[in-house]
């Protein structure tokens, strides 16, 4: 068991710190894991620099957090069906988590996080926004919070990775897997509180949520569009630029996250594990 100190730099006002003096490819401490566990909520989205993690030490970190996700719409790696490649090559023209989203809110137990590495960066651009939805909850007045707090929304995969809109299929070294079953709808509060930390956090994202539960899709649509506008506002936003061997591991319980596609003709590829609720 390695003996680290970790660290810890803020990066921006409503979320984000990176950790350093810490090795991730090394079996670490419960101790250790707890204190990351515990900056990952605090902070909501953390970050590392300079690691080198096989597939197989990125899978013994994610694991240490819960169980790992096996994308049921895009196919993980050989022999490591929990990685994610995500890849776009220079003649792709769409990136994978190009629009700001919550990962796999369309599942009946979304993700309560997501840990991704860096391998090969474009030369510019290919940074990763995140923002704050515990900041855009508290942003709100107190009759927008309440009434909030009694909705709940209705997501799905369908947009995404129904065969018709398959995103991974638009890309050269991504493969899709049981596009055909993503049609499946599962309701979720509109307001989350973390179960490790008690904040309350919106839930609801441009990808993946339709309309509210009880609600016409015609009704919906502008309380929607005014809570995706709040939940991207710059001030409660944190960006990312990577170099190869960076992570970032956000928690998907308070964060939005999006994969800017600002680099054409140029190759990005990355590594993601997604932890599941245990
Ligand atoms: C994702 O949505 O998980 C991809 C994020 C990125 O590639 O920066």
């Amino acid at each position: 068991m390695s003996q680290q100190t970790l660290t810890l730099r803020k990066v921006a006002g409503a979320l984000g710190a990176e950790l350093s003096g810490i090795d991730l490819s090394l079996p670490l401490s419960d101790a250790l894991i707890a204190e990351i566990r515990s900056a990952l909520v605090e902070h909501q989205v953390i970050f590392f620099r300079d690691q080198t993690l096989s597939p197989g030490q990125q899978v013994a970190f994610g694991r240490r957090f819960g169980p790992l996700n096996i994308h049921p719409y895009v196919a993980g790696m050989e022999g490591h069906p929990e990685v994610l490649e995500i890849i776009k090559e220079p003649s792709d023209k769409t990136n994978f988590g190009g629009g700001w989203h919550s990962d796999t809110s369309f599942l009946e137990r979304p993700a309560i996080g997501s840990i991704l590495y860096a391998l090969e960066l474009p030369e510019w651009g290919g940074d990763t926004l995140f923002a704050s939805q515990a900041a855009a909850y508290d942003a709100l007045s107190p009759g927008m919070q309440k009434t909030l707090e009694g909705l709940s929304a209705v997501h799905s995969a369908g947009r995404e990775y129904s065969p018709a809109g398959h995103s991974a299929q638009k890309r050269a070294s991504m493969k899709v897997v049981e596009a055909e079953g993503a049609v499946g709808e599962y309701i979720h509060p509109v307001v989350l509180s973390h179960p490790e930390n008690g904040r309350k956090a919106l839930y609801v994202n441009p990808a993946f949520t339709l309309r509210f539960d009880g609600w016409s899709k015609r009704e919906s649509q502008p309380l929607l569009n005014f809570l995706f506008d709040h939940c991207r506002q710059e001030a409660r936003t944190c960006r990312f630029n990577w170099a190869p061997g960076s992570v970032a591991f956000w928690d998907n319980r308070s964060v939005w996250h999006y994969a800017l596609n600002d680099y054409p003709g140029q190759r990005r590829h990355m590594r993601r594990v997604t932890v599941d609720p245990a």
